[in-house]
């Protein structure tokens, strides 16, 4: 039987927490075996909280109430806090590939089902608002990724993101040396291979509808980092940079035309059957794409 300290993480920034299986990079399974950390102010998913607040001041407000905001790879809704005041209004709605992350999601009032970003469960232009944080990066089909974020819109709709560079800084700085750091992400959680060039990103999106009107870095703020390491805060703001070579944040809009692939206006349904943006569990769609879920690795 393992020691008690053999079940214990004893070097790193994971000291003193309970080890957890290794995996391959970007395997999926790392957020249920990382269930525990998403809500604790210095969790392993620290840096996810602090993006969070940093993406909802991109948010429009509702253009209604109760219109739907839908949180694509919702994790465990850490999002949810920052629906207030101007954006109260939003019903958030989510999608993730992760029971665990699904079922605290929901415990924390956001409306979840389990479901792959490459196969969104909700039907052609059902939502006004569309969220998609620290997800393209962990996706082996981007244009299939794009496709989906933009489907989903309503013309005129709005998409929010955030994501992680291709560039040899964002290699180095986030898997090298922050997967070593506190508030870094996880050892293993990020395959680099899936960073995202934002040319890159911003060519597929148009190509499927979305302009991006926004397009910022984000570093942690260096005052806050060593009082949220001291205990003296419980969160560590991002804030804008003008580089986008590492963590970067966009904003783009559907273009009010239907569009096709090819980013021409016309097109028609993509044949498949889809539900609206409030998901039910059993509908058909919705766990067969987690069955099928060939995004992540
Ligand atoms: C880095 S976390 C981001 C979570 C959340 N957006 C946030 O910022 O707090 C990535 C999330 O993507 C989910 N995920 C990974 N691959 C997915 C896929 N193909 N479809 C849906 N969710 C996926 C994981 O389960 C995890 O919850």
């Amino acid at each position: 039987m393992p020691s008690q300290t053999a079940e214990r993480q004893t070097r790193g920034p994971d000291r003193g927490r309970a080890a957890v299986p290794r995996r391959d990079r970007n395997d999926p399974a790392q957020y249920d075996d990382l269930a525990d950390e998403w809500w604790p102010t210095h969790g392993r998913f620290a840096a996810l909280r602090w993006l969070a607040a940093a993406r909802a001041t991109l948010l429009p407000s509702p253009p209604a109430p109760g219109a739907p905001l839908l949180d694509v790879a919702c994790g465990a809704g850490l999002l949810r806090p920052h629906l207030t005041g101007r954006l109260a209004g939003w019903r958030h709605v989510g999608v993730d590939l992760s029971a665990s992350a699904v079922a605290q999601a929901r415990a924390h009032g956001v409306t979840a089902v389990r479901g792959d970003a490459l196969r969104l469960p909700f039907r052609d232009a059902s939502v006004s608002c569309v969220v998609a944080g620290e997800i393209l990066e962990h996706l082996d089909d981007l244009d299939t990724a794009c496709a989906e974020l933009a489907r989903v819109l309503t013309p005129g709709g709005t998409l929010v993101l955030d994501t992680l560079a291709d560039t040899l800084l964002c290699r180095v700085v986030l898997v090298r040396i922050a997967e070593r750091l506190p508030g870094g992400p996880p050892p293993r959680i990020h395959d680099p291979k899936l960073f995202v060039g934002p040319g890159r990103l911003a060519e597929l999106l148009a190509r499927h509808g979305v302009h991006l009107t926004l397009l910022r870095g984000l570093r942690p703020s260096l005052l806050d980092y060593p009082r949220w390491l001291a205990g003296r805060l419980d969160q560590v703001r991002m804030l804008p940079t003008r580089s986008t070579s590492c963590v970067y944040q966009a904003r783009g809009e559907k273009t009010r035309g239907r569009t096709t692939g090819d980013g021409e206006t016309g097109g028609g349904e993509t044949g498949q059957e889809r539900v609206g943006a409030v998901p039910e569990d059993r509908r058909a769609g919705a766990d067969e794409g987690v069955a099928r879920a060939g995004g992540s690795r």
